[in-house]
């Protein structure tokens, strides 16, 4: 991601400077520990973005931009609780590295820490960031409970997906954007599109990490490979595999959704996934949203120069192996 380095840099510096108490230290440690594991930082990102493609200064966006950064760590945290993950950004996740309790409260501290930022923003733009924000963050949490939900349920539909996904990761990529273009005083109009152009990103982005959770190559992601199957979770992969599958393959995916041996599970799922033909299948979603993300990018009223640094960030996005 070449052309965004500099925003990284300059993000990364900031994060550094976020200040953690050092007691309790086992509310705190797990903070400074999981903040600075790393990560692709591209939701700050796109609210620098989203401030400079309307002709404003990134340093005026920056408390919005940790606000979305640390919001989006206190996820994480409680995601692999939920999720019972071992590995995030190549290191133990907080609540194997402590516990289940810890990375609950320390989560929590996150969140609020989110608005502390936020609130450093100019006040005539609160009301609109907190707006956003706080639908925003409501709606992360129905997501992620309909994620959980489909675990158990068997024919969730495309459409019940790709709203689920929607919730849960794309709305945060638009809230994002959008903040961005709220510093820079952008007109209503434009702010929608970018929220748009963000949602779409996102749901490309969502099928790409569904993709990658049991193709990538384990070292390289820094996830567990193959947790989504383990979990039985309803991603792109397993839905378009029931959909594909001959009766005969289906009844052995049903087998496999039983399937104790987690890496007999995994290992077979993958193999069956390749014979449908699911991957595949779910690149053409990805690349469908991706072309929608361009056409509500298209209509933002700004010069198409301004727009090429989202675009690059939205291609690397699609290509990325972490
Ligand atoms: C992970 O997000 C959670 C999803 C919505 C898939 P990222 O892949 O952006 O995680 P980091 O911040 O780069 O680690
Ligand atoms: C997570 O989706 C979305 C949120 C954290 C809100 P996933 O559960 O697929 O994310 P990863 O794969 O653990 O990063
Ligand atoms: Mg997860
Ligand atoms: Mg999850
Ligand atoms: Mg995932």
């Amino acid at each position: 991601m070449q052309e965004l380095a500099g925003y990284t840099l300059f993000l990364e510096k900031e994060i550094e400077k976020l200040e953690f108490p050092s007691s309790p230290s086992n509310l705190y440690d797990p903070l400074r520990y999981f903040m600075t594991l790393g990560g692709k930082r591209m939701r700050p990102i796109l609210t620098l973005l989203g401030a400079e493609l309307f002709g404003e200064k990134i340093e005026n966006a920056l408390p919005a931009a940790l606000a979305v950064e640390v919001f989006h760590n206190f996820t994480l945290i409680h995601d692999d609780i939920m999720d019972e993950a071992p590995k995030r950004r190549n290191k133990q996740t907080v609540h194997t590295k402590w516990n289940r309790n810890i990375a609950i409260l320390s989560g929590d501290v996150l969140f609020v820490q989110g608005f502390q930022l936020l609130a450093k923003q100019k006040s005539e733009h609160l009301s609109s960031l907190l707006d956003l924000f706080n639908k925003t963050a409501i709606e992360v949490c129905e997501g992620q409970q309909l994620d959980m939900d489909f675990e158990s349920r068997q024919n969730v539909s495309i459409p019940e997906y790709i709203e689920m996904i929607r919730l849960k990761t794309s709305v945060l990529l638009g809230c994002a954007l959008e903040m961005g273009a709220i510093v820079a005083n952008a007109e209503k109009e434009d702010r929608r599109f970018l929220y748009d152009f963000g949602q779409h990103i996102g749901i490309a982005f969502q099928i790409q990490d569904d993709i990658l959770d049991l193709y990538a190559n384990p070292e390289k992601f820094g996830k567990q490979v193959g947790g989504d199957v383990i979990s039985n979770k309803k991603t792109l992969l397993n839905l378009k595999a029931f959909d594909m599958a001959d009766s005969a393959q289906r009844i052995i995916l049903n087998q496999l959704a039983l399937e104790k041996d987690a890496v007999l599970k995994v290992t077979k799922t993958r193999e069956l996934y390749d014979l449908i033909g699911a991957r595949s299948a779910c690149e053409v979603h990805m690349q469908e949203y991706y072309s929608h993300a361009m056409q509500s990018l298209s209509k933002v009223n700004t010069p198409e120069k301004s727009k090429l640094p989202l675009i690059a960030l939205a291609d690397f996005l699609m290509k990325r192996d972490i």
